[in-house]
């Protein structure tokens, strides 16, 4: 019996790997279901003898308590990124002005998770996350349902090998759809459904998702005598992992670069998102001579893909009113994927926004992710107007509360100026609560808005009296003494923060989170800020006469100053009990841009310091710019601040000027 059950662990496991590894199935359905069959039942029989590269493993069932920790034997580094051309052909020259002719191996970069795959004596003896890179969680009864991932390998080495688990678009797909059916949220992407799959306790949802394993590096070469990168490949591929047959060899830059087109246009095709380009210098010695830096490898890199643009129909133009009043006009779009997330809406700004792009209700538009986040409507497409078309038409009073909208001089935006609209208090609620101004978690957009509704929650000092519906509250569905204790412990403590949170909280027009911390700052308790003459304001860097004088405006409004008496008199913080700035004469009223990796400090931890001394940092290099930081790696920013002639601190000389003040 024995023999005959490792028998059958061996035909239904290299049935497995000729039909999903190599996609040449070998034996037909009803022979494989007969082996299976048998299989269960010895086991179902014999539950002692199960082995751990048993079928039997792949259709999940075991049910997790929590996700063990595995420490990474070395650390799973991410990659840098180039977005063109030119960053390419830099990546090669740092490459070349060591001495190295590289050749290079292309390779699709999958959307997904990486994983690492651990076996022992050819045996998979545990799969982990990449975690924070040096720990990750041991998902190794999740990663046993995916086909492709063999349970035994070739050769009975002991072995790890790090690739990226994934799903098709096809599966993604069809596990929207049906979730659409019942109600459920929705995947964003594929990269998160894999992801979310993945860290289910119960094994059973991995397996139910299908999930897919492409393998693509090799921490250990030269435990196998290996000397390229794609030899690798090659060798992982021959002991049985799925290897990508994209993956190429390419022997100069301008190869690489016509690799790149030829996929970038194919993508779609692809039955699996994949967000770019992965660059690996081929030799691995001459991968040795590259390093790392704190957190690339400096022999690879990930060119990516710039922002994809897909058809669809507008369907309809809606309008929403925001904290201030302001009306956005919203794209209803006939739902589309872009870029591996499924898009319903889209912003259109303005009046004049519509009105310039020309976009007609029932348009073919084309829309893309900007920056790949964030969806936006590129244009029209007018050749395929039917005549069926409606036109745009502003609305005049506001789709909540019927006001009649206004719109004010010399700005693009209508506004709903009515102080008692129901959609403007709740979203100034919202707004108020936010994680960026109180942060006060447990109070959630749809539970302000019930609240809003059920007159618990009508205006900003509510919230802090929300304890006197104690009772009511703990009756209400989903809500329980320890929710509701939670929540207010969260407002409650949302007492003690420091005021630029409040700043930012209490919504004036203009002053962003930034602002707000530059204003607690500068005046450091809610009496002086309150007190500030425009031209007190005006003169801080960063603010400027619009800002100065919403703030001026927001304090003559008598309802403005009762809410921060109110506030204080509930015992709301009203000091500035952050970092202090100490001017200093290298950092004060100096704009920073920093650009690769510094040694001693991430690039936050830089950023508080410079703003400590009275600096400012910014993303992009310009005129403005007093001083360019260069880390290691740095990207284009270094070459336009040679070309301008801008002051450069290197590695050293930031951890010299930092330390003196230390
Ligand atoms: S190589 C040191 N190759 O992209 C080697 N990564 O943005 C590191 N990825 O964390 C990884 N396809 O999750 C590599 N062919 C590929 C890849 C790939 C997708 C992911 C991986 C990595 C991320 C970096």
């Amino acid at each position: 019996m024995e023999e005959r059950y490792l028998e059958l662990i061996k035909i239904i496991n290299e049935a497995d790997y000729n039909y999903h590894t190599l996609d040449k199935p070998t034996i037909t359905d009803q022979e494989y279901d007969s082996y299976l069959r048998e299989l269960y039942n010895i086991e179902e029989a014999h539950p002692e003898i199960i082995r751990s590269d048993s079928p039997s493993h792949r259709a999940g069932g075991q049910v997790l308590d929590e996700f063990k920790k595995i420490t990474h034997s070395i650390p799973m580094l991410s990659l840098s990124n180039v977005f063109n051309e030119e960053e390419i052909r830099q990546f090669d020259e740092r490459i070349r002005k060591e001495g190295i002719d590289p050749k290079y191996v292309a390779e699709l970069k999958i959307d997904g998770l990486s994983v690492s795959l651990n076996y022992k004596s050819g045996k998979l003896v545990s799969a982990a996350t990449r975690g924070d890179g040096i720990v990750g969680e041991d998902i190794t009864n999740n990663v046993k349902t995916i086909k492709t991932v063999p349970l035994t390998i070739k050769k009975p080495i002991d072995i790890e090998v790090r690739g990226e688990i994934y799903i098709s678009k096809k599966m993604f797909e069809s596990i929207n759809a049906d979730r659409e059916k019942k109600g459920l949220d929705l995947f964003q992407n594929c990269r998160n459904l894999a992801a979310g799959s993945i860290r289910q306790l119960d094994s059973s949802i991995a397996a139910s998702r299908k999930l897919d394993c492409w393998i693509y590096h090799l921490p250990n070469p030269e435990d196998y005598g290996i000397k390229t990168h794609f030899e690798a490949l090659e060798f992982m591929k021959d002991l049985g992992f799925k290897v990508n047959p994209n993956n190429k060899l390419v022997n100069n830059v301008d190869e690489l670069l016509e690799f790149i087109k030829e996929k970038g246009e194919k993508r779609d095709s692809l039955p699996y998102d994949i967000d770019g380009i992965v660059i690996k210098l081929n030799n691995l010695n001459e991968q040795k001579i590259m390093g790392f830096t704190a957190k690339y490898p400096r022999w690879a890199t990930a060119y990516k893909f710039p922002a994809k643009e897909v058809l669809t129909k507008l369907e309809d133009i809606i309008f929403t009113v925001g904290r201030t009043g302001q009306i956005t006009p919203n794209a209803v779009l006939s739902p589309v994927l872009v870029a591996g997330s499924t898009i319903r809406r889209a912003t259109l700004h303005n009046e004049d926004y519509v009105k310039e792009k020309d976009l007609k209700i029932g348009d073919i538009v084309s829309i893309r992710k900007a920056g790949d986040v964030i969806p936006e409507v590129v244009e029209r497409i007018l050749e395929r107007r039917t005549g069926t078309e409606k036109d745009f038409v502003m609305i005049e009073n506001c789709p909540i509360c019927g006001s009649r909208l206004v719109k004010k001089e010399g700005q693009v935006d209508y506004y709903c100026m009515n102080p008692m609209c129901d959609k403007r208090n709740i979203e100034s609620l919202i707004h108020f609560v936010d994680r960026h101004a109180m942060n006060i978690t447990g109070l959630g957009e749809r539970i302000i808005e019930d609240f809003y509704n059920m007159g618990f929650i009508r205006n900003i000092t509510d919230i802090y009296y929300l304890k006197k519906h104690a009772e009511d509250l703990v009756e209400l569905e989903g809500f329980g003494n320890k929710s509701v204790n939670n929540l207010l412990e969260a407002i409650e403590k949302s007492k003690t923060n420091s005021l630029e949170k409040l700043i930012f909280a209490i919504g004036i027009e203009q002053v962003g989170e930034k602002t707000a911390r530059v204003l607690a700052r500068k005046f450091e308790t809610m009496d002086n800020f309150m007190n500030a003459s425009i031209d007190v304001l005006t003169n801080i860097q960063d603010i400027g006469g619009i800002i100065a004088q919403s703030i001026v405006d927001y304090f003559s409004k008598e309802e403005n100053i009762k809410l921060i008496d109110e506030l204080k008199s509930i015992g709301v913080n009203m000091i500035y009990t952050g970092e202090k700035i100490e001017e200093k004469e290298e950092f004060n009223d100096k704009t920073f841009v920093i650009t690769g990796t510094l040694t001693n400090y991430s690039r936050d931890e830089a950023k508080r310091i410079i703003e400590s001394y009275g600096g400012k940092v910014s993303d992009s290099v310009s005129k403005k710019t007093n001083v360019v930081i260069v880390g290691d790696n740095p990207g284009s920013k270094y070459d336009k601040a040679q070309k301008l002639g801008i002051t450069i601190w290197n590695d050293e000389q930031v951890n010299d000027i930092f330390d003196k003040y230390k």
